[in-house]
C-alpha cells in the first residue's frame, strides 16, 4: 500500500512524468540547454529550419506536437538533426499538459539529490539499527514482538515513500546512455527474484523477521533455503542491482544501488544478531545454508534437485504468474516499459 500510495504520488508531477519517459535524458525541464532544447524556457517563438530554410514558428500547442510526431519536419536552430526519435501520436497527446506545465523554475534543483541521499541512508540506516541487538532487545521487550514490528515496518514504510518522492524530483544527471541489452538485464533477472521472494516468504525461516524463535527446533533448512537463507533479501538486491543497468544516471544508482546494498549488508547483519540470540542453534543452521545464492549447493550443502523439490511446482507457478503481472502493471504503475524492446 505505502508502496502504491508512494508511486502513484511520485508520479502526479509534471518532470516526473518526462523523466520516467526518458525525455530529460536530453532536455532540461527549466532553462538550461542540453542535447536538446530547454522545455521550460517559455519561448512565445523559436527558430526553426525546415526543408533547409530558417523560419520563426510560435511554439503553441500545435508546434509542440508536431515537435514530438515530426522530430524531423522542423528543427531548433543551433540544435542537431537526427536525434530526437519521434514520439507516437497518443503518448504526444498526453504528454503534451506536461510539457506545458513546465516554467523557468520546473528544473529539479541540484539539492534534490542530497535529499534523495539523504532518504536513502535513513532507509538503510532505519533497517540496520532498528534491527541491531542492542536496539531490538530492549524495544522487543518493552513493546512486545508484534507492537515492535509494527513500528519498524511504519518506520521503514515513510522512509521508503520519502526515498521513492525525492527520487522522482532529483534531477536527471545521466553516467551512461543505457545500452538496449542492458533492458534485458532485470529482464532475465526478475522471474528468479520472483521466485525466491515467493518461495522466501512462503517458507519458515529464522531469518525472516520475528521468526527467530524457530531456531530452538533444530530446524533443517527447506526448499529455497538450499539456495540462500536470505532469499528475500538476496533477491531484492538482485532486483535493485538488476535495474541499475538501464537506469544509468545518479539518482538511479542512488536508490538502487542503495536498496541492493542493504539487501546484502542486511543479511550480514541478521546473521550476526541469530548467532548473539541463539549461538549454537543458530552456527547449526548457518552450517547447512549459505548467504551467497548457489555456494551452499557448490559446497555440497544441499543439492538443486531438492532445493526445487521443496519449492514445488506450486510456487514456481505463483512466480510466474507474478512476472506476468509485473510485465503488463510495470508501465501502469512505475511508467516504464519492462520490455526489452522498450
Ligand atoms: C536523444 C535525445 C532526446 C530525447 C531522449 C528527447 N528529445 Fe526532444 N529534442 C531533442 C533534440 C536534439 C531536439 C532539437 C531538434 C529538433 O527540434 O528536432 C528536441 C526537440 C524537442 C522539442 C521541441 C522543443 C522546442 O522548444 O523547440 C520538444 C517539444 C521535445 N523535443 C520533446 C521531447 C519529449 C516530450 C521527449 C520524451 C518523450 C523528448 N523530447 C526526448 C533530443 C531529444
Amino acid at each position: 500500500m505505502v508502496l502504491l500510495a508512494s508511486l502513484s504520488l511520485a508520479f502526479a508531477d509534471p518532470v516526473a512524468e518526462l523523466r520516467t519517459e526518458g525525455c530529460l535524458a536530453c532536455h532540461d525541464a527549466g532553462t538550461a540547454a542540453g542535447v536538446g532544447p530547454p522545455l521550460g524556457a517559455g519561448l512565445a517563438e523559436v527558430e526553426v529550419t525546415t526543408a533547409g530554410a530558417t523560419r520563426t514558428v510560435p511554439r503553441d500547442e500545435a508546434y509542440l506536437l508536431r515537435a514530438m510526431t515530426d522530430p524531423e519536419a522542423e528543427v531548433r536552430v543551433g540544435y542537431p538533426h537526427h536525434v530526437m526519435a519521434a514520439v507516437g501520436e497518443a503518448k504526444a497527446k498526453a504528454l503534451l499538459p506536461a510539457l506545458q506545465a513546465l516554467g523557468p523554475d520546473s528544473a529539479p534543483a541540484r539539492g534534490g539529490l542530497a535529499a534523495l541521499a539523504v532518504a536513502v541512508l535513513a532507509f538503510a540506516a532505519g533497517h540496520l539499527g532498528l534491527s541491531a541487538h542492542s536496539i531490538r532487545g530492549p524495544g522487543v521487550r518493552r513493546l512486545g514482538l508484534g507492537a515492535f514490528l509494527g513500528l519498524y515496518s511504519l518506520a521503514i514504510g515513510v522512509a521508503f515513500a520519502a526515498m521513492v518522492w525525492t527520487w522522482s524530483r532529483a534531477p536527471f544527471v545521466p553516467l551512461w546512455a543505457p545500452a538496449p541489452w542492458m533492458r534485458w538485464v532485470p529482464f532475465c533477472t526478475m522471474p528468479f527474484v520472483l521466485l525466491a521472494q515467493v518461495a522466501g516468504y512462503s517458507t519458515p525461516s529464522p531469518t525472516l523477521s520475528g521468526q527467530g524463535g524457530l531456531l530452538a527446533k533444530a530446524p533443517t533448512p527447506r526448499g529455497i533455503q538450499w539456495i540462500t537463507r536470505h532469499p528475500v533479501n538476496v533477491s531484492s538486491s538482485f532486483w535493485a542491482l538488476a535495474h541499475c543497468f538501464p537506469n544509468g544516471d545518479v539518482a538511479s544508482l542512488l536508490l538502487f544501488g542503495g536498496v541492493g546494498l542493504l539487501g546484502i549488508l542486511g543479511s550480514y547483519h541478521i546473521d550476526r544478531r541469530l548467532a548473539a540470540e541463539h549461538g549454537e542453534a543458530w552456527a547449526q543452521y548457518a552450517a547447512q545454508t549459505s548467504l551467497w545464492p548457489f555456494a551452499g549447493i557448490v559446497a555440497g550443502k544441499g543439492s538443486l534437485g531438492r532445493a526445487l523439490r521443496e519449492i514445488g511446482v506450486v510456487r514456481i507457478l505463483i512466480a510466474v504468474g507474478a512476472f506476468v503481472g509485473v510485465l503488463y502493471s510495470h508501465m501502469w504503475i512505475i511508467g516504464a516499459s519492462p520490455w526489452p524492446s522498450g
